[in-house]
């Protein structure tokens, strides 16, 4: 067992012992080499480096009481990443390579897998980059596809407390037809300063609205957002939105909780008359938000006022981390072990 404080690590990176890696060249995937060097060696002119083109994923192993390592839902992180490397005309990666490298890192370092009833968990990043060199605006001809593993702890150091988000109107983190939906290095760098800012200012995150009217709730920061009142759990839907697969889980628990889920944009005027609201992804599963502060008319609307997270962002969030801690039925066939 690695030498970690477990209960005091933050979302943040720790060394571990091995990362897997494999290159994409002259036409196929290499085969997958077992790493412990935490640098690459990279082309200085390959087209990650100068066009942004990379993409990633992030999704967690979870150490049950009864000692089984449980992933969840990696088979929605495979095809979103194929879905990103499409979209910026990368080489994907295969469903059963991804499994292959994914299990491969994870056994590797079962010493750094949080043990049960810590709250942390093994946050796993695969990222496919273009390590060929190109000159021109052009995609490369070689990737790079790795994936290295850290525990982690809580994303928002409030844990499941509830949170203050901004929301922005001088900053978008995607354009209309841009790459929103995708996991891709450059949504990431256009929102660092918004980020940054809302930070400085003593929010947890950023709440980005539609680039085009400034009218509907985009995303909060780096998740999705939604909304419950009238017993719906509300979502929008949007090209600019990453599709989260915790949002998708949440819509499914909202469901057997006899919620109705309703897809579709939330106008800035709507989040007045939500009951509970709350920000939601891999990093933080959910995070209840207490106050959302728009940043250029003062407005503020407030959830939470006893300062506790309200009752159905409760449950699904004890129900999700149920299911991923092994400690409710896995009805859905959302957790693969290893062995
Ligand atoms: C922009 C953005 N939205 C939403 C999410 C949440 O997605 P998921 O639940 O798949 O982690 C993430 C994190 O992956 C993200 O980076």
């Amino acid at each position: 067992m690695a030498n970690i404080d477990w209960k005091k690590l933050t979302f943040g990176y720790t060394k571990t012992n091995y990362n897997v890696r494999t290159y994409f060249r002259n036409g196929s995937w290499g085969s997958l080499e077992l790493s412990s060097e935490e640098t690459i060696n990279i082309h200085m002119a390959a087209t990650a480096l100068h066009y942004g083109q990379e993409a990633f994923e992030g999704l967690k192993a979870f150490m049950g009481k009864d000692g089984k390592v449980r992933i969840f839902r990696w088979e929605e992180n495979a095809k979103r990443l194929i879905r990103s490397a499409e979209g910026i005309l990368m080489e994907a990666v295969p469903e059963e390579l991804f499994k292959k490298a994914m299990i491969k890192v994870v056994k590797h370092n079962l010493d750094f897998i949080p043990p049960y009833g810590t709250g942390s968990s093994l946050y796993i990043r695969p990222l496919l980059i273009g390590s060929g060199p190109q000159v021109g605006v052009k995609p490369a001809s070689e990737f790079l596809f790795i994936i290295f593993v850290t525990p982690v702890g809580p994303y928002f150091k409030e844990g499941f407390n509830p949170v203050d988000v901004q929301i922005v109107r001088d900053y978008d983190r995607a354009a209309p037809k841009g790459t929103g939906h995708l996991k891709v290095g450059g949504n990431y760098a256009a929102s660092m300063r918004a980020g940054v800012r809302a930070h400085d200012e003593g929010f947890a995150s950023s709440l980005f609205l539609d680039a085009k009217t400034k009218t509907f709730i985009d995303e909060a920061g780096p998740a999705n957002f939604f909304g419950i009142k009238d017993g719906k759990y509300i979502t929008p839907e949007s090209h600019t939105i990453l599709p989260s697969i915790t949002n998708m889980s949440l819509q499914s628990l909202a469901m057997d909780m006899g919620l109705k889920v309703e897809k579709r944009p939330i106008a800035v005027d709507e989040l007045e008359s939500f009951t509970e609201t709350g920000a939601c992804g891999t990093a933080a599963v959910i995070s209840p938000i207490k106050k959302i502060y728009d940043r250029e008319n003062g407005k503020t609307y407030e959830y939470c006022k006893d300062g506790k997270a309200g009752p159905i962002c409760t449950k699904l969030y004890k129900t999700l981390q149920d299911i991923q801690y092994g400690d409710a039925e896995d009805k859905y066939g959302w957790i693969t072990f290893i062995e």
